[in-house]
């Protein structure tokens, strides 16, 4: 089994996103697509020799031909270990507690997150580095410079893994690991939280759940954690076995695409708790009984009710969220005395303020909430989280969330997708915004008095690295913010995000519906941004 090099020639379109290379399956199969990434990580890392590797991947169409392709490539570049998921399964969270328990070099991720699947859908790629988390852009940078001067990459001859069978396998000289996917993480989750308590609560007659894994990877820990373990009723996990596919859904758990679930949490007989996950398991959507809390709320609920929790009830150095999310968690920060950090979108930002310690836990309005114990967001977790909080509280989801607002204020939030618009096109449209932004300050819009209006610019600080051109906002005296980004995880044209926000502390002006709330600021941005003269479209895709 010899080490060959083959020649190749670099591809123009390989620079990482929000969250590492997504693109369609078919230019992921085209030959040396995947391989000239690979060999380009590879190359942007000091020092792999004798290193391990961890690899595994959400399970979509084209995984398992992947990650034969790494571990070849892997075993070529002188890793000296591979820890791989059972049939090449990890969900991102996991993946994470991995590379940190068995103190691996670094790992890679198979995912296009919540993006559909299936021959024509989508497949991503992204490289974890050793605390566990997404590489930070001066990696990310690196590997962009090494495709488009990439001429060759190394492999070996040898036939493939069997991605089945538990146990080490050789590979040249490299070890291969096949382990459970779940047995680690569900370590982790129990030494976190109270299982008991969370046992009590789930064989109590009056409380039940529904956990959709919309056929994607948390299927299997879910079914483990929640029904093996915690006992939860046979039937609480739906769609609970991965597919390729996805099940030909579109695995984001939101308003619109989590439907089964919603239609039945907002049902008569609704379960006491509702949640989701995504394609590669790290977000979280929760629901009361008739009720949805946004993401925002959720990670300033968390946060105020981190007393409840074992892991966190001595205490949280800090709240960090993405600028986009909304100002909820701050006021929670602010009362408990600690820091609150506004980061740029993508989860890599909160990397270095968790390994300072300078935050425990972290959120994005994008169904995104995590803390320190790994260095992902964590879609079960955050399930777990709420049960434990449950199970102490001892209310619904309705009355915590109510009581909160009442305590906090409350935040209304929605966020405005326009998918697939032509990238010219959008691209225009935000260059111009961008121009308005200086006159905009002082004046009064939508009955408000603009305070900031500028294009956000984050100083990460722990090593003072600058990340600017993080999205348009306007900011207004009462705390409400219109916030305008394009996305950087989309793989049709340009996806347009809409993010608006108002803070309301009447007591009476605290049940309003989010739409109408909302109304206001929602047809300012419409016109600032002069959406449908510039798109033509009338409506956004997708509102959560
Ligand atoms: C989206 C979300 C962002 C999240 C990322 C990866 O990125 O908005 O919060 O970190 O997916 O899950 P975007 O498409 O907006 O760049
Ligand atoms: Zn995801």
């Amino acid at each position: 089994m010899g080490i060959i090099t083959i020649t190749t020639t670099a591809f123009n379109d390989q620079k990482p996103g929000t969250s590492g290379l997504r693109k369609k399956v078919t230019v992921f199969q085209q030959p040396h697509y995947l391989e000239n990434f690979v060999q380009s990580t590879f190359d942007s890392l000091n020092d792999i020799q004798g290193k391990t590797l961890v690899v595994g991947g959400d399970g979509r169409f084209y995984n398992e031909q992947a990650i034969q392709i790494i571990l070849k490539m892997a075993a070529a570049n002188g890793f000296k270990r591979a820890i791989v998921g059972q049939n090449g399964l990890l969900s991102t969270p996991a993946a994470s507690c991995i590379i940190r328990k068995y103190k691996a070099f670094g790992g890679i991720i198979l995912s296009a997150s919540h993006n559909p699947a299936g021959p024509n859908g989508d497949f991503g790629i992204k490289y974890n580095v050793s605390n566990g988390g997404p590489a930070p852009e001066n990696i990310t940078d690196a590997i962009f410079a090494n495709t488009q001067n990439i001429t060759e990459y190394q492999t070996i001859d040898a036939s493939d893994v069997n991605l089945n069978e538990i146990g080490s396998q050789f590979l040249a000289d490299m070890t291969i690991d096949i382990i459970d996917p779940v047995e680690d993480y569900a370590l982790l989750m129990a030494d976190l939280f109270d299982f008991d308590a969370i046992r009590g609560l789930l064989s109590n007659k009056n409380f039940n759940m529904r956990f959709d894994a919309m056929h994607a990877i948390t299927g299997p820990y879910a079914k483990d954690i929640l029904e093996k373990c915690l006992g939860a009723v046979e039937g609480t996990v739906i769609n609970g076995i991965p597919l390729t596919d996805f099940g030909g859904g579109h695995p984001d758990p939101n308003l619109t695409y989590a439907e089964e679930l919603v239609t039945e949490m907002f049902s008569d007989n609704a379960p006491t708790l509702g949640a989701a996950s995504d394609g590669d398991g790290d977000r979280n959507m929760i629901l009361g009984a008739n009720f949805f809390v946004t993401p925002s709320d959720s990670l300033a609920v968390m946060a105020a009710n981190a007393d409840c929790i074992p892991a966190y009830k001595n205490g949280l150095s800090g709240i960090a969220r993405s600028m986009p999310t909304s100002q909820a968690p701050d006021r929670v920060a602010e009362k408990l005395g600690i820091e609150c950090h506004e980061t740029p979108t993508g989860w890599k930002f909160f990397g270095n303020l968790l390994d300072a310690d300078r935050a425990t836990l972290c959120g994005e309005e994008s169904f995104g909430t995590g803390s320190n114990h790994i260095r992902e967001k964590d879609g079960l977790w955050a399930v777990l989280y709420w049960l434990n909080i449950l199970a102490v509280r001892k209310q619904s989801v309705a009355e915590i969330v109510g009581q909160h607002w009442q305590e906090y204020g409350r935040n209304y939030y929605t966020r405005h997708d326009y998918e697939a618009i032509p990238s010219d096109i959008a691209k225009q449209l935000m260059a111009d915004v961008e121009l308005k932004l200086p006159n905009l300050v002082g004046q009064t819009l939508a009955g408000r008095k603009v305070t900031y209006a500028d294009n956000f610019s984050y100083t990460d600080p722990v090593d003072n690295s600058v990340s600017s051109n993080q999205g348009l906002r306007i900011g207004f005296d009462d705390g409400a913010r219109i916030v305008l980004r394009l996305s950087g995880t989309g793989t049709e044209g340009a996806t347009l995000r809409v993010y608006i926000e108002s803070y309301e502390n009447k007591p009476d002006k605290l049940q309003q519906d989010t739409q109408s709330a909302l109304k206001e600021l929602i047809v300012l941005a419409e016109a600032l941004a002069e959406i449908t003269t510039r798109t033509g479209r009338t409506q956004p895709t997708v509102i959560t």
